[in-house]
Order: C-alpha cells, then sequence, then structure tokens
C-alpha cells in the first residue's frame, strides 16, 4: 500500500473517464465542445485499474464530467470491479440514471453518488441549464429500487440561489436510504461564481436547525463529509467544507484525469503524466509514475479565499 510523506494511506482513485457533459453547471469549468480531448478507451481504463490496484488501492470513483455520456459505462464498471476493487462507485448528474441504473448494479456497482442542486424547475434550470428535473429525480428513484445503496446526493450551497431548496432536498433522506451532503463552492479558474454565491456550512446549518434537531454524528473515517442524524429520519445530512475547514490531514485519494495525468490534489497546480505508461502498456512504468504521485502529495491546499491562488484547473477534467 502506498503512504505519502505524511503519513496518509493512499487507497482511493478518483477517475474522470470523459470531459463531456450534458450540463452545463454554472460552477463549474467552461468550455468550448471542440477542444475536448480523446478519451482513454476501455481497455486503458482496465490497463490503470490493475495498475492502482496492485499498489493497493481498493477504491474507485468513476467520474467526469458525466461518466453516464460514455456508451460502455456498464462495462466500464464491470470490468474495474472484476479487477477485485472492495468499492467501484460512480458521481453522476443522474439524467440518464433511470434507464441505467439497473444495468449498472447488475455489473457490480457499489453505490452512485448524485449532483442535485435544486427541486424547483426554473432554478434546477437556471443552475443546470438543462430542464431535466424530472429525469434526476426518476434517476434517483430507479437507483434506490434497485439497490444503489446508500445513495448520496451532492448539493452545491449557492448562496441567492438555492437556500430555499435546502430543506427539501433534506427531506428526501427521511423515508429513504439517502445521505444529503451540503458541499461549500469551490473557486474554478476563469468562473466567477465563487465570488458572487459562496454560503459556508454555518449559513446553512442555520438554515436547517431551525427546521430540525440535529445531532453530530462522530467521525466516519476517510469520509470529506461530517454528518448530522434528524430526528426521525432514515437516512442523514452532511457537510463538505472544503473553503471554511479543510480535511486535507485524511486525505486518502489521487485523482486521474481523462487526458491521462494524476492530481495529487484537487487543488495542486502540479501533476503527473501517464500517458506514455498507458501507450507502451509499461506496467512498471505506471506503477512508478503513480508512486512519484504519491510522493509529491502536498500536505494541504492553501486558504481558499477571495482572490486566492487556490483554485481548480478544470472541474471536469478532473472530475471533481
Ligand atoms: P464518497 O465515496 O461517497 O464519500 O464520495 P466522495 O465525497 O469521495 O465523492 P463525490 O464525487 O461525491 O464528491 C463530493 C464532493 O466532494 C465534490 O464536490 C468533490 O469535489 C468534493 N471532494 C471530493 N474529494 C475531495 C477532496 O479531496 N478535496 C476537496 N477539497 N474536495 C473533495
Ligand atoms: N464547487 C463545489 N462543488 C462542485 N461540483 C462541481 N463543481 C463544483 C464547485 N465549483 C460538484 C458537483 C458534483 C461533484 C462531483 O462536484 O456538484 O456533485
Ligand atoms: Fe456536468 Fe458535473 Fe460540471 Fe454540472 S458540475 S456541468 S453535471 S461536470
Amino acid at each position: 500500500m502506498l503512504r505519502d510523506r505524511f503519513g496518509r494511506e493512499i487507497t482511493y482513485l478518483r477517475f474522470s473517464v470523459t470531459e463531456r457533459c450534458n450540463f452545463r453547471c454554472a460552477y463549474c469549468t467552461s468550455y468550448k465542445d471542440d477542444e475536448i480531448a480523446k478519451e482513454p478507451s476501455l481497455s486503458d481504463i482496465e490497463f490503470i485499474l490493475k495498475g492502482v490496484y496492485s499498489l493497493g488501492f481498493r477504491k474507485v470513483r468513476i467520474t467526469g464530467g458525466e461518466p453516464l455520456l460514455r456508451n460502455d459505462i456498464v462495462d466500464i464498471v464491470r470490468t474495474s470491479k472484476l479487477i477485485g476493487f472492495d468499492e467501484v462507485v460512480l458521481t453522476t448528474n443522474a439524467y440518464r440514471l433511470k434507464d441505467i441504473a439497473y444495468d449498472l448494479k447488475k455489473a457490480n456497482l457499489t453505490r452512485v453518488n448524485i449532483s442535485l442542486d435544486s427541486l424547483r424547475n426554473d432554478v434546477f434550470l437556471k443552475i443546470t441549464t438543462v430542464n431535466k428535473l424530472d429525469d434526476v429525480i426518476l434517476g434517483i428513484k430507479e437507483a434506490i429500487n434497485v439497490g444503489l445503496t446508500p445513495l448520496k446526493i451532492n448539493t452545491v450551497l449557492l448562496k441567492g440561489i438555492n437556500e430555499e431548496d435546502l430543506i427539501p432536498i433534506s427531506n428526501l433522506a427521511k423515508d429513504n436510504d439517502i445521505i444529503v451532503r451540503f458541499i461549500e463552492l469551490m473557486p474554478v479558474k476563469g468562473n466567477s461564481f465563487f465570488e458572487r454565491h459562496f454560503m459556508g456550512y454555518k449559513e446553512a446549518l442555520k438554515i436547517l436547525e431551525k427546521e430540525y434537531t440535529l445531532t453530530k454524528i462522530e467521525d466516519v473515517s476517510h469520509e470529506v463529509a461530517f454528518y448530522y442524524r434528524i430526528d426521525g429520519f432514515k437516512g442523514r445530512i452532511g457537510f463538505i467544507t472544503s473553503v471554511s475547514q479543510h480535511f486535507c490531514t485524511s486525505c486518502n485519494r489521487l485523482r486521474l484525469t481523462s487526458t491521462y495525468k494524476i492530481y495529487p490534489c484537487l487543488f495542486s497546480g502540479i501533476n503527473v503524466d501517464i500517458k506514455d505508461a498507458v501507450k507502451e502498456r509499461d506496467f512498471e512504468l505506471l506503477k512508478r509514475r503513480f508512486e512519484e504521485a504519491v510522493f509529491v502529495k502536498p500536505e494541504a491546499h492553501g486558504e481558499i479565499r477571495l482572490g486566492s491562488k487556490e483554485f481548480i484547473e478544470n472541474m471536469r477534467e478532473l472530475g471533481g
């Protein structure tokens, strides 16, 4: 198992398998469609994942862009799970989930995380630019039906935009095996949304405390979120506080972009290119590159605030 210079065990790979997306979330990377780089093939993905498995990685998250846009997504999941990972999980906007959830479950997907920032059609459209809230809701229902649980819903906190949605979205966890996580907005290069709409978790917590009795749940290791139980709820709610309170000390992950670059941290300028190792199918070189990325993993990212240099280069390429 790989351990970084600060003693952290690195066992979780987040792999962005495409930059393509059918949403255009206002806080996400903007890009021109014709600039999209080629995606890793299923065979490349299998080669890379065999390499990281042999290095002791035990969890893979398939992200994007929107991973369900890949026609071979079910094969990607099946192949990944067959390599032996304890968990193969996926983060999606759920637009196409209702039609594919059953096949993903059959391919042994462990569970799924879904982005959902509003339950109001007009606000959903304003954030994502697509009018597909109904499909997303059907996708959530189908994922629960087929047992892709516990299902996590990721809601980015957007000041002046989705305060009114926090209670209705939390209520999804009342009768279902759903974990709702509110995420602090992070700055993305070339996008001014962070400056205009950042809301800290404390503000969101105040809104929720007016409605519910919340009990803090003690630490769940390696999770980026901290959680609260709500009286009478089957599921729970939590916060991912990347900005106001980072969780780098328990970080166990590396990121791999759809363009074959390992990012040791979401905010790191440095990356390690594995294109040559993949193209030449050089297993030993591939493993050395991952070891290198673990070695240069920073202890923590810097303070994120208005005008600071900490921002995400390209959310879709990096996979969140
Ligand atoms: P679980 O495996 O279910 O715990 O999921 P996850 O939180 O690892 O993955 P998901 O794709 O659902 O990510 C949710 C949010 O957390 C996204 O906005 C990510 O960008 C953010 N996030 C995930 N990992 C990190 C991290 O290492 N650092 C920071 N700052 N944010 C992260
Ligand atoms: N800040 C915080 N979260 C973001 N996501 C995408 N862009 C940002 C951002 N700028 C979230 C998505 C998805 C997850 C993978 O990352 O909403 O749930
Ligand atoms: Fe697509 Fe996710 Fe970016 Fe929204 S946040 S545009 S769903 S990649």
